[in-house]
């Protein structure tokens, strides 16, 4: 009896993988299904015979019908799942369009710095870098700002407190370290390596240790600018700011040049600039940039000589030219991480 079953089983078994493997679709294998594995299909009456088979023979038998089982209810399966993989895929649309893949975008800060600097690089500027902590040399020292000076007061200036890295960081003993108030340092850390003609720009965070309301933050971001070469008059000066606040801002803008007073320019101005028609929180002209000729002892502290060069700088609030731009009235906003503004405001790189 035994002899007689086990390869049946192995015949009925070898048909089925046949039959499944031939099944080219979901109907063929419903098909091979009824004929095989449904209750009046082909497997059912081995196994009644194997029911049927002497007491002795069982166990021996339930092995080989459960090794049977095994294998042909998993091939089943197998084909079941591997047909419906074709099927899906089959149904596919290729002309659709992709899923978007959500693109990061520049936070309107650095999307307005990286605008200033594609016009400067235009104009034949190059990038320059300086550091967050500075030395009271590079920030007010070297800039010829006298030690009395307001700015250098410990109520608007963040001081670090460890000399050691003051004096590592190069600063003279004594020479407090610092959180940059302004990019200005940057101008003698490339004069002090370069040989004019020098024409840079300068991005970067500042501190100060201000009230915060709509118009102050105590970290912010400056541009600073700095050309010296031979023969540089304020009509470059004036040329080149023009030409970059008309082409950032609007090719109608207006501006009014006022006499103003820093320490490391001279003669020294403040620029308004003014939309025709347009108020800005309720003003016509606003205050967007500080400027001047480089003055002589800026020069010489940084190994140039003023004899033979010149050279005029600027500095203006990246935030606040932000705020020009987008008609934002408080620049706290900015900082605030609100989905909505930053997605009407950043631009997508
Ligand atoms: N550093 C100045 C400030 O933070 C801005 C400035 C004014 C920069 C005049 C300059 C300049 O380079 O020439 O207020």
């Amino acid at each position: 009896m035994e002899t007689e079953i086990a390869p049946q089983l192995e015949r009925l078994q070898a048909d089925i993988l046949a039959a499944l493997a031939a099944a080219a679709d979901p109907a063929a294998l419903e098909e091979v299904r009824v004929r095989y594995f449904a209750k009046s299909g082909l497997i059912a009456p081995l196994m009644e015979k194997v029911g049927q088979a002497p007491k002795e023979l069982r166990p021996v038998l339930g092995k080989l019908v459960n090794e049977f089982k095994t294998k042909v209810n998993g091939a089943l399966e197998e084909r079941k799942g591997a047909l419906a993989a074709v099927a899906e895929s089959a149904s596919i649309d290729e002309t659709l369009p992709g899923r978007p893949v959500p693109a990061g975008s520049l936070h309107p800060i650095y999307a307005v710095r990286d605008r200033a600097i594609a016009i400067f690089r235009r104009l034949g500027f190059a990038l320059a870098d300086g550091p967050d902590i500075e030395t009271e040399r590079y920030n007010f020292d070297a800039l010829n700002t006298p030690p009395e000076h307001p700015a250098r007061n410990e109520q608007d200036t963040f001081y670090l407190a460890d000399q050691d890295l003051a004096l590592a960081a190069g600063g003279k003993p004594g020479g407090r370290l610092l959180l940059r108030t302004q990019t200005s340092p940057v101008q003698i850390r490339v004069l002090e390596t370069a040989t004019p003609p020098v024409r840079i720009v300068a991005p970067g965070r500042c501190y100060r240790r201000d009230e915060i309301d709509a118009t102050h933050g105590i970290a912010f971001h400056q541009m600073e600018g700095l050309v010296v070469a031979e023969g540089v008059s304020l009509a470059d000066m004036k040329g080149t700011i023009e030409l970059f606040f008309r082409e950032l801002l609007g090719s109608d803008l207006k501006f009014r040049f006022r006499p103003h007073f820093f320490p490391f320019t001279e003669p020294s101005f403040e620029i308004d600039a003014a939309r025709p028609g347009t108020l800005v929180r309720g003003k016509e002209w606003l205050e967007i940039c500080g400027c001047g000729m480089v003055h002589p002892k800026v020069l010489q502290n940084a190994g140039i000589d003023p004899e033979k060069y010149t050279g005029f700088a600027f500095g203006f609030g990246i935030e606040r030219i932000a705020v020009l731009l987008h008609d934002v009235g408080d620049l706290r906003h900015f900082g605030e991480n609100d989905v909505r503004l930053l997605r009407q405001l950043s631009e997508v790189v």
